[in-house]
């Protein structure tokens, strides 16, 4: 008998394999980060092997790096490729509108670099991972920060109405460190109604380095479910 937990993997799965017939030959695929863009970076490993492809990745994160060593896709850089032909990552909450809260993996900096620079954007999730608005369930919104700005960054969250809790690191004292050398603080701003507006007047807030919203970026949403995939399209 499969449990929760087993189901919610085959999900992700399934989402990522769906994601993954969008990729054509000769192409340069962003690489998300997070447990279910794994699942697409190992499907596409064998994609390439198996057809032959010749496929280029860009990781958003050193996780998303090590998995594409591992599944043997070769690595270029934004340098060399600054335009990407599709980016597939994961999400924390995703709209009907397409809009996005990422960060929960603390690669939102990178990720938000690699889906501006690509010309497609999917995304795959669990359907656990699907709300009417963003900031339901208490979900906060990861935004990475400067540490020398710490103390001002959380003191001007606050007075935009958030609660900023600096995210402490695990099998390590202190707050988590990002692969860009800052801190994540999570702010809880409630119910958002206008993620735009408020990542602009997060964003703006000196030694905000970037906010976990995505809003505008995404093409296509796969959210799989026990027994079907959907997909929310522009
Ligand atoms: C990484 O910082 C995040 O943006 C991930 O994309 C997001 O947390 C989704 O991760 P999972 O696929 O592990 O849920």
């Amino acid at each position: 008998m499969k449990t929760k937990a087993d189901l919610i993997q085959e999900a992700k799965k399934n989402a990522a394999l769906e994601a993954i017939k969008h990729v054509k030959n000769n192409s340069i695929i962003g690489l998300g980060s997070g447990t279910t863009v794994a699942f697409a970076v190992e499907a596409l490993g064998e994609r390439i092997k198996k057809e032959n492809l010749k496929i280029m990745g860009i990781p958003s994160s050193y996780q998303a790096f090590q998995l594409a060593v591992q599944y043997g896709i070769q690595i270029t850089t934004l340098d060399e490729h600054p335009i990407i032909d599709i980016t597939i990552d994961g999400a924390d909450q995703v709209t009907p509108e397409l809009y996005l809260i990422k960060g929960m993996g603390a690669a939102l900096l990178r990720e938000k670099i690699v889906a501006t620079a690509s010309k497609y954007n999917i995304i795959i999730a669990d359907e656990s991972k699907r709300v009417n608005t963003l900031g339901e369930n208490n979900q906060a919104v990861p935004i990475e920060v400067l540490p020398f700005a710490l103390q001002l960054v959380k003191s001007k969250i606050a007075a935009l109405g958030g609660i900023p809790i600096v995210r402490e690191g695990k099998g390590k004292l202190g707050p988590i460190i990002t692969d860009n050398g800052n801190v994540i603080i999570d702010a809880n701003f409630g119910l958002i109604q206008n993620p735009q507006e408020l990542s602009v007047k997060v964003k703006m807030i000196p030694g905000v380095v970037e906010t976990g919203f995505f809003v505008g970026l995404t093409d296509i949403v796969y959210i799989a479910t026990e027994n079907k995939i959907e997909k929310i399209q522009k």
